[in-house]
């Protein structure tokens, strides 16, 4: 099943868990303390960064499932947030001009992105010269025995979402051409919070 799908079909279970639990909450409020100007979401899923935006934020989050951008949509109108626009769209291959945009945010995407190298080239493409990219995402360690764990989530991890967690998101960040400007690792060196410039 194509990774699409596999979110359309996890969409409510995703969501539920996101509102619920909201694990994440203190990195997203990082990330959005970040975001200025003109900013594209990258894989904007069910919208679970959109409750800490600025009311007023210029926002197009993409995203390739159907059923994660219509969470999304119930959250943007719940919250009358009318400068977010939500389009569906494969960052693999989007479909705006080069230099479209002040900012890239980027939370827990590159892990399932099929082509990840593919997908930050296009992030690289879309923004600005000197705009920045703020990015939440789990990778694969530099510590050998935590990796024998992340391999063996990856094995259920890659069935159930598509979604691997031994990325090598930091270096293909850097592969894509961003120079990283600021990080901190949040849990070991597995979730960061990188903010990497064009
Ligand atoms: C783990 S979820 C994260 C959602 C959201 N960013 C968050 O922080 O909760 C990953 C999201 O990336 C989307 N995605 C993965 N690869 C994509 C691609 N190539 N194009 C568009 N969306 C993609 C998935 O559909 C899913 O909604």
């Amino acid at each position: 099943m194509s990774t699409d799908k596999k979110y359309d079909r996890m969409a409510v279970v995703y969501d539920y868990f996101e509102e619920k639990l909201n694990p994440f909450d203190k990195y997203r409020r990082i990330v959005a303390g970040y975001l200025r100007g003109n900013v594209l979401e990258l894989g904007i899923g069910s919208g679970a960064n959109l409750k800490y935006y600025d009311r007023g934020l210029d926002v197009i989050g993409v995203d390739f499932s159907e059923k994660m951008l219509a969470k999304s949509e119930l959250k943007r109108d719940r919250l009358c947030m009318d400068k977010v626009k939500l389009v569906k769209m494969d960052i693999e291959d989007m479909s705006f001009e080069n230099e479209s945009f002040d900012m890239l945010s980027s939370t827990f995407v590159f892990c399932t992105v099929p082509n990840p190298e593919k997908g930050l080239s296009e992030a690289y493409r879309v923004l600005k010269k000197g705009g920045r990219a703020v990015f939440l995402e789990h990778m694969k360690s530099e510590n050998s025995f935590i990796n024998i764990f992340l391999y063996v989530m990856s094995f259920f991890s890659k069935l159930i979402f598509g979604t691997s967690m031994v990325r090598e998101t930091e270096k293909n960040i850097k592969r894509a051409g961003f120079k990283i400007v600021e990080k901190r690792d949040l849990f070991f060196d597995i979730l960061k919070f990188i903010v990497a410039e064009k």
